[in-house]
C-alpha cells in the first residue's frame, strides 16, 4: 500500500495557507488570514503579497508540525498556480518550487477553482463525496461559477459571473449599509431576524447560466439613497428587513441558475463551495431543493469552503496518483482557466 504525504500551499488572494494530506486524509490545515485589508474594505494586492512573504514560512512550518512529520517525509509539493492575484501567486509558486527543488521531490501545479470543487473528495467523517457527473457551484468573494464535473480533471465551466462575484454583492451591499468588511456573515445573521419580502429588488436578467451582480449593487445603492432622503433613520430602523431582502434576492438568483443548470444537464447532484456557502439561507434553499426538485446536495466542511490549502493538497494527491507533475520552469497564471 502507498503512504503518500503531500504538502499543499495556497496564496492566491489574501489567505496564506498550508496543509498536509496523508493519502486522502487531512493531517493539518493552517490558514493565516490577513486582517490588514479590513480597514480598506477589500483586498489590497500590494499588501497581500507582502503579507504572504511574511507568513509563508511560519505557516508551512506549522502545517508540518501539526501533521507531526518532517519535510523529508513529504512525497510532493502542490501549489496554487492560479487564478488569483499575480503578486500573491508568485510568493506561493516560488516557495513551492524552491522547496520541491531542495527536497528533490515532485512539484504539482493546482488550479484554485478545481481545488474548490475537489475539496469534496477530502476524506472526512460525516461528509459524502458527490458521484460523477455532478454540478459544482463555487461562490465566494472572488468567484461565482457553475461547473459540470464529469471526472476529477474533466470539468467544464457552464456559467460564471460577467462582472462582480456573489460575495461582492453581499460585501458591497453591506458597505452601503455601513456594515464592516466582509459583510456577508453579518447580513446572514441579521437576515434571520428580518422579513425577506419587506423590500423587492429586481433580479438581473442574464442569459443562460451566467451571472451579473454589479447592477444589483447599484439597485441597492439607489434604493437606500432614496429611502434615507425620506427618512434619515431608515437604515437603522429597518436593518434586519433590508438584510433579509438583500439575501433573499441573491439566493433567488443563485437557485434560479442552479435549477436551469440541473434542467439543462439532467444532473441532480449539486455540490457547492467557496466562502458564501457558509450562508444559512443558501444552505436552507439547497435543502428545500432536495424536497422540491429531487436534488442531492453537498456542502463541504466549513474550513474546506473558504480559501484553504487542504483543497490544494487533495488535488495534489489526485494528480500524484496519476503521475501528473509540473516542471521547474512553470509560472503562475493570474487568469488560469479550468
Ligand atoms: O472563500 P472566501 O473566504 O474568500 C474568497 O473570496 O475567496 O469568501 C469570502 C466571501 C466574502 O465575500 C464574505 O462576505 C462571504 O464570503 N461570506 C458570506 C458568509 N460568510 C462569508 N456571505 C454570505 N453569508 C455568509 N454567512
Ligand atoms: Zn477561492
Amino acid at each position: 500500500s502507498q503512504n503518500i504525504y503531500i504538502l499543499g500551499i495556497e496564496s492566491s488572494c489574501d489567505d496564506t495557507a498550508a496543509s498536509v494530506i496523508y493519502n486522502g486524509r487531512i493531517l493539518s490545515n493552517v490558514v493565516a488570514s490577513q486582517k490588514i485589508h479590513e480597514e480598506f474594505g477589500g483586498v489590497v494586492p500590494e499588501l497581500a503579497s507582502r503579507a504572504h512573504q511574511q507568513n509563508i514560512v511560519p505557516v508551512v512550518h506549522q502545517a508540518l508540525k501539526k501533521a507531526n512529520i518532517t519535510k523529508e517525509q513529504l512525497n510532493a509539493i502542490a501549489f496554487t498556480r492560479g487564478p488569483g492575484l499575480m503578486g500573491s501567486l508568485l510568493v506561493g509558486t516560488s516557495f513551492a518550487k524552491s522547496l520541491a527543488f531542495g527536497l528533490n521531490i515532485p512539484l504539482i501545479d493546482v488550479n484554485h477553482m478545481q481545488g474548490h470543487i475537489l475539496a469534496h473528495f477530502i476524506d472526512e467523517e460525516g461528509f459524502n463525496k458527490p458521484p460523477f457527473p455532478f454540478i459544482a457551484m463555487t461562490i465566494s468573494g472572488g468567484h461565482t461559477q457553475i461547473v459540470k464535473v464529469d471526472n476529477y480533471f474533466e470539468m467544464t465551466v457552464i456559467g460564471e459571473t460577467i462582472d462582480d462575484a456573489v460575495g461582492e454583492a453581499f460585501d458591497k451591499s453591506g458597505k452601503i449599509l455601513g456594515l464592516g468588511y466582509p459583510a456577508g456573515p453579518e447580513i446572514d445573521k441579521r437576515a434571520k431576524l428580518g422579513n425577506p419580502k419587506a423590500y423587492k429588488f429586481t433580479k438581473p436578467s442574464v442569459d443562460g447560466l451566467n451571472f451579473s451582480f454589479s447592477g444589483f449593487k447599484t439597485a441597492v445603492l439607489y434604493f437606500i439613497q432614496r429611502e434615507v432622503k425620506a427618512n434619515p433613520d431608515f437604515i437603522t430602523e429597518n436593518l434586519n428587513d433590508i438584510c433579509a431582502s438583500i439575501q433573499y434576492t441573491i439566493i433567488g438568483i443563485l437557485i434560479d441558475k442552479l435549477k436551469l443548470a440541473s434542467k439543462q444537464t439532467s444532473i441532480k447532484h449539486i455540490a457547492i463551495g467557496g466562502g458564501v456557502s457558509a450562508n444559512s439561507g443558501i444552505r436552507q434553499a439547497l435543502k428545500d431543493g432536495e424536497q422540491k426538485f429531487g436534488w442531492t446536495t453537498y456542502v463541504p466542511k466549513f474550513e474546506f469552503t473558504t480559501d484553504n490549502a487542504a483543497m490544494i493538497a487533495i488535488v495534489g494527491y489526485l494528480k500524484y496518483l496519476e503521475g501528473d507533475f509540473a516542471e521547474q520552469d512553470i509560472v503562475a497564471s493570474a487568469r488560469l482557466k479550468i
